[in-house]
């Protein structure tokens, strides 16, 4: 193993908005899903206190900075202990996942070196747009090549999808394939494709009120980090007592991301946004749209969109409808774009398809 303290990683993942088949996936049902152009960067050097230390900085409608230091207790053996910050955010929770599971799998970082991790992000927390993936695959290829054990891409999709489970108890591998691959990805029966399709121009809305609207209340805010938790189990749960109906519309949904695949390779948007309608329908049918959200959507329709869906796992009234909908606006972006401002979103233009993971070292 190499060992070169003095370099400094930076390891730059996109976000990812589903387009199609969010739930339905976890049940082998296919989902598309797209990279899209905001980033998140984790940057990892050498520092010289032993030990992790990690900096969150600038996250898009968190509004938080911090500073948190994993421990090393004194005279434990060569294990490294981290302190319980059960209440600390959901971005902290996946870091020192990741920073676990690299010292079990690998035998890395257990020399008590000092390790200064900072991650900067354009993706909002909690919104559906795969911040926590992005958060896992960057910090694993950040570290490994730190730890001069690099890894293929491959390699680093299967520790950050372990690693999100860990984390999460269920995740399909939607969320990290994108964050490692970049461009458009086809999951079905939980097989990773990678699809060559054109980029596309849409709109997103972020329902982003966590720190707000629970201010200092550190309980709820690591609930929050278990959003996508809480919502999958809701689906299984109403899956289970209504299983025949269920069975139809996972069904639907499958035939529907079929469908939009090709609608894309024709650019027929027309037939695209309207499939957008129709899959929006289905996730609200499983329970997975809350009021706010479910407001962007029909204001974003009313306003001449194409098309537009509740995105990633979409929300719940308790937990203040954070999440985030998908709009392909056609004409109508600007119009579309105020209509969703006034209602208090987070509004991001965004193009489909970016580049990867993409590791430089200094
Ligand atoms: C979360 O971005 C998407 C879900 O389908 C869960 C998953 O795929 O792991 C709700």
């Amino acid at each position: 193993m190499e060992k070169n303290m003095d370099k400094k990683i930076q390891a730059s993942v996109p976000a990812k908005v589903i387009l199609f088949g969010e739930h339905f996936v976890v049940y082998g049902k296919r989902a598309l899903a797209a990279a899209i152009n905001r980033r998140l960067v984790v940057e990892v050097s050498s520092r010289e206190r032993s030990g992790y230390h990690v900096k969150i900085a600038n996250i898009p409608t968190f509004g938080l900075e911090m500073d948190l230091e994993l421990g090393q207790e004194e005279g434990k053996g060569k294990a490294l202990l981290y302190k319980d910050y059960g209440a600390a955010t959901k971005a902290i929770a996946y870091v020192k996942e990741s920073i676990r599971y690299l010292e079990e799998r690998y035998g890395i970082g257990r020399g008590g070196e000092g390790v200064e991790i900072e991650i900067k992000s354009e993706i909002p927390l909690s919104a559906g747009l795969g911040s926590s993936a992005a958060t896992c695959v960057a910090t694993i290829a950040a570290l490994k090549e730190f730890f001069g054990v690099g890894g293929d891409l491959e390699g680093i999709r299967n520790d950050a999808h372990n690693i999100e489970k860990a984390v999460q108890g269920a995740a399909s591998p939607v969320d990290t394939a994108i964050s490692t691959y970049g461009g458009y990805v086809l999951v079905e029966k939980g097989e990773v494709k990678r699809l060559r399709l054109a980029e596309l121009n849409l709109v997103v809305g972020c329902v982003g009120s966590i720190p707000l609207s629970i201010g200092m209340d550190t309980k709820k805010a690591s609930e929050m980090g278990l959003k996508t938790k809480k919502i999958v189990e809701g689906v299984k749960t109403r899956k289970e007592i209504f299983t025949s109906i269920f069975d139809s519309i996972f069904a639907a949904s499958d035939e529907i991301t079929a469908q939009a695949i090709r609608a894309i390779e024709h650019r027929d948007f027309v037939k695209l946004g309207a499939l957008m309608n129709i899959n929006h329908g289905l996730l609200d049918a499983i329970g997975v749209v809350p009021r706010r959200l479910s407001e962007l959507v029909k204001m974003s329709q009313e306003s001449g969109a194409l098309g537009a869906k509740v995105t990633g796992a979409g929300g719940l009234d308790e937990m203040g409808g954070v999440g985030s909908v998908l709009v392909l606006s056609g004409e109508s972006v600007d119009r579309i774009k105020a209509v969703m401002e006034i209602a208090g979103a987070l509004v991001m233009e965004v193009k489909t398809g970016g580049e990867g993971l993409k590791t430089i070292t200094f």
